[in-house]
């Protein structure tokens, strides 16, 4: 069968990490998270002094780093896990600290060419799904399958609680909400590929859909494009 390339983009939170996972894993294509990429590099920036104490980031420092910041992948125990410069950081790009700045880092056009041009090597020969905000639009235009997925702010938000707290942490459902709207504006209104739907991508508004109902919903659609 040929092999083709699904591009996921969406909102903070939206479950297009969980769906492309379930999509890749049942058709055997690689999972490639780029949220998790623009995570690694924001924890990276946020252990060397590079986020002021304004909250803003230090971005020459940070630019001038990037050659030595190398972000990649790897299973273990069935799971992909996140590693930064070969350290796994899975547990610790997911927490709130990050969250909270990770959207201004990710607005840096040297640090987005940067992850784009490693998203694009991942996606050389096909055969992958790869989630995030920019993908459909940037990093793989010419994608077969391109899904645009939306819920709304405090369904997104409630998922995220539910998942913190199955990973053991405890945070408040107001915090991340906030989180969820400032970064989803933040991610808007970028001047450099914001978060935004490619034409030809599909809506989906999973909203009041099951974790099961959204990935036969993405099984099928797949299914219609390959055969
Ligand atoms: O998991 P969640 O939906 O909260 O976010 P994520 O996919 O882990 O992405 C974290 C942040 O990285 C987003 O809020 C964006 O600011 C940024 N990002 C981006 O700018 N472009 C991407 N392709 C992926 C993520």
């Amino acid at each position: 069968m040929k092999k083709i390339t699904i591009a996921i983009d969406g909102y903070s939170s939206s479950g297009k990490s969980s769906m492309a996972k379930a999509l890749a894993h049942s058709i055997g294509y690689r999972y490639i998270d780029s949220g998790a990429m623009y995570r690694a590099v924001t924890l990276y920036a946020m252990r060397n002094g590079m986020i002021l104490p304004d909250g803003s980031v230090d971005v020459n420092a940070l630019i001038n780093d990037l050659p030595e910041i190398n972000v990649d992948f790897k299973i273990e125990d069935g799971r992909q896990i996140t590693l930064l410069n070969g350290e796994n950081v899975e547990m610790e790009i997911r927490q709130l600290p990050v969250s909270n700045n990770v959207s201004l880092v990710a607005a840096i056009p040297a640090v987005r060419h940067y992850l784009v041009e490693r998203q694009q090597a991942f996606g050389r020969d096909k055969g992958i799904v790869m989630d995030g905000r920019d993908i459909g639009t940037t990093v793989f235009p010419d994608a077969e399958l391109k899904i645009f997925v939306n819920a709304s702010a405090e369904t997104r938000a409630l998922r995220r609680v539910k998942e913190l707290s199955e990973k053991g942490q405890q945070v408040s459902y107001e915090e991340v909400l906030a989180n969820v709207v400032k970064r989803d504006h933040i991610d808007e209104t970028r001047e450099e590929s914001p978060l935004r739907r490619a034409n030809d991508a599909i809506d989906l508004d999973n909203s009041s859909m099951t974790v099961d109902q959204q990935n036969e919903w993405l099984m099928n659609l797949y299914n219609s494009r390959v055969n």
